[in-house]
Formats: structure tokens, C-alpha cells, sequence
């Protein structure tokens, strides 16, 4: 299985000082920062495009932004968030009609590609070739929109059945994970952890990253 990396998502966090916030968390031990960005389409919510990302990624040298593009139409975005700074661009695969070409279109601009897949679409939404192509496969373990929700455990097989299938990927999780959720979640293989509440509510917010971390690697 890839490394365990922890992606702390910065909806949980201060939005009015949000590059101290972003530092804060890889003194932390954060690896990744969750940038949850939403349209008002795709999902009720409005939160931040990029021009806010391309400040942090400013205000935050080195930062590595995974980008989880709640949009309804994710090609239209690739180039700002490339411009921004974006890391990794995942988008939701129930929002375009063509996965493989937005995939090679998010490589073009150098970053990673991300597909994810909210909880009433299947694992097998996940074509062999989109499993090829993809960086990484988020399986969405809340109904995209906002944070602090209720984790759906029934989610979680979905995570085995692409483990199975795709040993060397990198399977991030996403929506009520934290120190009560982990293990079914390693169990099944995730190894990118996303964690908003429990991260950034906590008020030791670097043990709780280091508890995730420990989870996930052994
Ligand atoms: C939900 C977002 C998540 C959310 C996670 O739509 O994609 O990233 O912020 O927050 P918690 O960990 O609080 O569920
Ligand atoms: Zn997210």
C-alpha cells in the first residue's frame, strides 16, 4: 500500500486567517492541505475558488493543495487552479461525461488527478482505464456539501473493492473521519486521510494528525 498521508481540510478551519491556518497545520505534521472547493451547483455551498487558493498558495510556500473540486463542470477549472498553485485536482466523476480526458487535461497542467466518488455511486463508476489514469480515488464516506457530518460506514466496502483492484493507488477518504472512524477506514485500505472537525477542533490538532498517521501505517 502507498504512504500514509494526512490531508487536514481547511473548511474546519479559521477562513479569515487561513495561510496562518494552513501553517499551523503542516507544523502539525500535515503533509497535505484539503482544499474543499464548491460552486453552488454541484453542491448547495459557495466556498472558495481560486483566487483565494492562489493566495494561500502565496501566503504558504511549498504548500501541497489537494484540490477536492465540488463543481459542476470540473473541466472548466483546471487551468485556474493550475495557475493557483493546485497540487492535485479531483473532481467528481458524477459531474462529467468524459473522466479520461479531464484526467489527461489535469496532467497537462501538472498536477495529480483525482476521481472521486460520492456515496450512492458505485465503485464500478471507477473503469479500469479511469483507475489507470487516476492518481488517486477519493471515496466520499459523507454527501459532498459540507463539513462535520455524520460518517457513513456503509461507504467504506467501497474502499476494499478498490484496494483489491488497484493495490499501488493513492485512496483518500473524505467526511466524518477522525480518531473514531479511522480504523475501518486503514482497515480497508485508505492511506490518504482527509479530517476536518476532528483535526481542527481538537486542541492538540498535531496529535490527532499523529493518531491518524499511526492508524494508517500500521
Ligand atoms: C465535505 C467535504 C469534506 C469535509 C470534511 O463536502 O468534502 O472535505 O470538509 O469535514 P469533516 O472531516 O468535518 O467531515
Ligand atoms: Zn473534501
Amino acid at each position: 500500500m502507498p504512504r500514509a498521508i494526512i490531508s487536514p481540510s481547511v473548511l474546519a478551519s479559521d477562513f479569515g486567517q487561513l495561510t496562518a491556518e494552513c501553517k499551523r497545520m503542516i507544523k502539525g505534521g500535515a503533509e497535505w492541505l484539503h482544499m474543499d472547493v464548491m460552486d453552488g451547483h454541484f453542491v448547495p455551498n459557495i466556498t472558495m475558488g481560486a483566487p483565494i487558493l492562489s493566495c494561500v498558495s502565496k501566503g504558504v510556500p511549498g504548500i501541497f493543495m489537494d484540490c477536492h473540486m465540488m463543481v459542476a463542470q470540473p473541466e472548466k477549472w483546471v487551468n485556474d487552479i493550475a495557475d493557483a498553485g493546485g497540487a492535485l485536482y479531483c473532481f467528481h466523476i458524477e459531474a462529467t461525461s468524459d473522466p479520461v480526458s479531464l484526467i489527461h487535461a489535469i496532467h497537462e497542467r501538472k498536477m495529480k488527478a483525482g476521481v472521486a466518488i460520492s456515496p450512492d455511486t458505485p465503485s464500478t463508476a471507477i473503469t479500469d482505464e479511469i483507475g489507470e489514469y487516476a492518481d488517486m480515488l477519493l471515496v466520499m464516506t459523507v454527501y459532498p456539501g459540507r463539513g462535520g457530518q455524520k460518517f457513513l460506514e456503509r461507504c467504506v466496502p467501497k474502499v476494499a473493492e478498490l484496494r483489491a483492484r488497484f493495490p499501488n493507488k493513492d485512496i483518500e477518504v473524505d467526511g466524518g473521519v477522525g480518531p473514531k472512524t479511522i480504523d475501518v477506514c486503514a482497515d480497508a485500505g485508505s492511506n490518504v486521510i482527509v479530517a476536518g472537525t476532528a483535526i481542527f477542533n481538537a486542541p492538540q490538532p498535531e496529535e490527532v494528525i499523529a493518531l491518524l498517521k499511526r492508524t494508517v501505517e500500521t
